[in-house]
Parts: structure tokens; C-alpha cells; sequence
């Protein structure tokens, strides 16, 4: 095979590399990283450099692969964020693209993860609000075409606890729950955009605040509280949101008895958006690491919501989502 940059001083191993899927590389484009081969040498896996990142990739380069049933190449674990990135500019076509739903899903996940940190690492870009939009769309598409698209996506769910991680579990689970209840492709959008951000505001709220082990004094949590508020402002400074979506960041700290925050509204006052927020968006909290506790096992996190914390949430949607966890068969 053309191998067309011959190795010279690289000595991988199978810690410093990752396999990625041929069918996610596009044709005619720089990829920006380094692409190897994978080949055996006295049994052990050694990688050869095939393609220098700034080496645009040619239709008949993958066809040579396809011809010899190359299925994977492989990139360095250092340039993986270049490649999500890669990745995320043609997700819409690789989540219809003949690959492993699993490996879809693996993508869909960690795209996510790489826009929020850049999200999170400057919240007033406009580029970055339309990278979520694009996601969302991609992402819906995914859902609403694979079968095996659910749990998959659960399983990818990350246990420790991060803001943008939270974030995207969150929208993962928001989205999944509304194919569940049988939403339309246009709310599923406005939904999955308004959870993907809704927490952007704790970017201005003091950070030695936000990562606290254990209890808040009181003036602490008046300051947490204004993360709701501090985000829509955000949001309608850099524009670019549709109404819709700003239902999930105003309204998912609102509970159905009224004594949620900021506005304290009431069950029929809530939008079911932000109903669906609510419910999410606690349970993910309760289920991820905390540096003050351990995750939560499902069945335990939802007693508590179906229990002590009966009055935060809408119950019929409460209801539901206990049956679409168990038909994602997420209990373990
Ligand atoms: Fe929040």
C-alpha cells in the first residue's frame, strides 16, 4: 500500500493512539492531524505515519485503503480535540453514514464535549452559540433515525461531574426523554439548544463558588442562583436563539410548587420545556460523581425524586421519564 510519509522517529504505542473510523475522514480537506496506519510487527501493533495533518486526503488515497479493507486509522491521543472538531463540521453526515451506531454515538458525545468546553472557555462567542445550533441539528437527526441511537447514547454518559459535561448529559437526556414523549423534529431543536446552554451563566458566577465541596452559606447560594439570569443575559447579548429555546435556561431551576427560582412560578406557568429541564437536569446531578458524593444509582436517584423531592417536579412527565429510563433499560 502508498504509504505516502514514511515513518521516520515515531515509536507509538498503543497509549499514545487512538482508532478512528475511515468513513468519518472527508475528501479534499486538510485534516489538521497526523493519520497512521496500524500494522503488526512480531505480534505487537506498531503505527506508521500515512498522512501529515497539513496533506489534503484524495478520493483515490481512500479508495487504496477501501481496497485493502482498511477500516480504521489512527490519530494521536494529543490531537484528539482537532478531531472531534474535524468530526463536527460533517456530523450530519456521518450520524446517516453506514458506521457502528455505537461508534455514531461515541462521536455524538464527545462533539458535544469538545464545543461545550470552548463554550465554557469563552460563553460571548457567537461561533460557538451557531457550533450547538449545528450540533443539535446532527444530533436529532441521529435520534430520530437509529434505533439503537438510545441506548447507546445513555451508556456514554459521563459519571463525573462537570459543568459542560453536565451539560451535555443533560441535553442527551432532554433529547432522548422528547423522542420518548413524542415531540416534533422542530421542538426537539429548540429544546436541545436551550439545554445545551443552560447553565452558561455559571461562567459568571466566581468559580471557587461554583466547585464548593459540601454546603453554601446562604449569601453563596444567592450568588448560584443568579447563574439563571446571568445566562439569558449572556444569550441575548450574543442573539442567534430562537424563543423556544430559552425556556430550558429561564425555567430549570422553577418547580411545580412554586418555590423554585428565579421567578417562582407556578405549575401552569412553567413551559414544558422547562418541565422537561427540571427533571433532567436533577437527575443527572443526582446520578454524576460529586466531589461531595458519590453518583447515585438510577433507581435511587428517581426515588428521591419521586419521593422527598415530589413537589420540585411535573408528575406526569416525572412519571414518564421513570418509564423511559426503564425501557432504555438504563437501571444497573
Ligand atoms: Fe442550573
Amino acid at each position: 500500500m502508498n504509504v505516502m510519509h514514511k515513518n521516520k522517529d515515531y515509536h507509538l504505542s498503543a497509549n499514545d493512539i487512538i482508532p478512528i473510523e475511515l468513513q468519518t475522514i472527508r475528501i479534499g480537506i486538510i485534516p489538521g492531524f497526523n493519520l497512521f496506519l496500524q500494522n503488526m510487527l512480531d505480534n505487537k501493533p506498531c503505527y506508521i505515519l500515512y498522512n501529515k495533518g497539513d496533506h489534503v486526503i484524495e478520493k483515490s488515497h481512500i479508495e487504496e485503503l477501501q481496497n485493502n479493507k482498511v477500516e480504521n486509522l489512527y490519530i494521536l491521543k494529543s490531537e484528539q480535540r482537532k478531531y472531534f472538531k474535524y468530526v463536527e463540521v460533517a456530523l450530519q453526515r456521518i450520524v446517516n453514514e453506514n458506521i457502528d451506531v455505537k461508534e455514531k454515538s461515541y462521536l455524538v458525545y464527545n462533539v458535544a464535549k469538545n464545543i461545550m468546553l470552548d463554550v465554557f472557555d469563552d460563553p460571548r462567542s457567537g461561533t460557538n452559540i451557531g457550533r450547538t445550533r449545528i450540533w443539535v441539528a446532527g444530533t436529532v437527526d441521529f435520534i430520530m433515525a437509529s434505533e439503537g441511537a438510545s441506548a447507546n447514547m445513555l451508556s456514554m454518559v459521563s459519571y463525573d461531574y462537570y459543568t459542560y459535561t453536565h451539560c451535555v448529559n443533560v441535553t442527551v437526556l432532554g433529547l432522548l426523554f422528547a423522542k420518548y414523549l413524542g415531540l416534533n423534529v422542530d421542538s426537539m431543536h429548540l429544546i436541545g439548544a436551550g439545554l445545551l446552554l443552560h447553565d452558561i451563566g455559571k461562567t459568571q458566577v466566581d468559580s471557587s463558588i461554583i466547585k464548593r465541596n459540601g454546603r453554601l452559606s446562604k449569601d453563596e447560594f444567592v450568588e448560584v442562583k443568579k447563574h439563571v439570569e446571568k445566562g439569558v443575559s449572556i444569550i441575548k447579548q450574543i442573539g442567534g436563539l430562537d424563543d423556544g429555546s430559552y425556556y430550558p435556561i429561564v425555567q430549570h431551576h422553577e418547580r411545580e410548587d412554586g418555590g423554585g427560582y428565579p421567578c417562582g412560578l407556578g405549575r401552569n406557568e412553567i413551559h414544558q420545556f422547562g418541565k422537561i429541564a427540571k427533571i433532567v437536569d436533577v437527575y443527572d446531578a443526582l446520578t454524576t460523581r460529586r466531589s461531595y458524593s458519590e453518583a447515585r444509582k438510577p433507581f435511587s436517584a428517581l426515588t428521591t425524586m419521586n419521593g422527598e423531592m415530589k413537589g420540585h417536579f411535573n408528575l406526569q412527565y416525572l412519571k414518564q421519564f421513570i418509564r423511559f429510563l426503564g425501557s432504555g433499560e438504563v437501571f444497573h
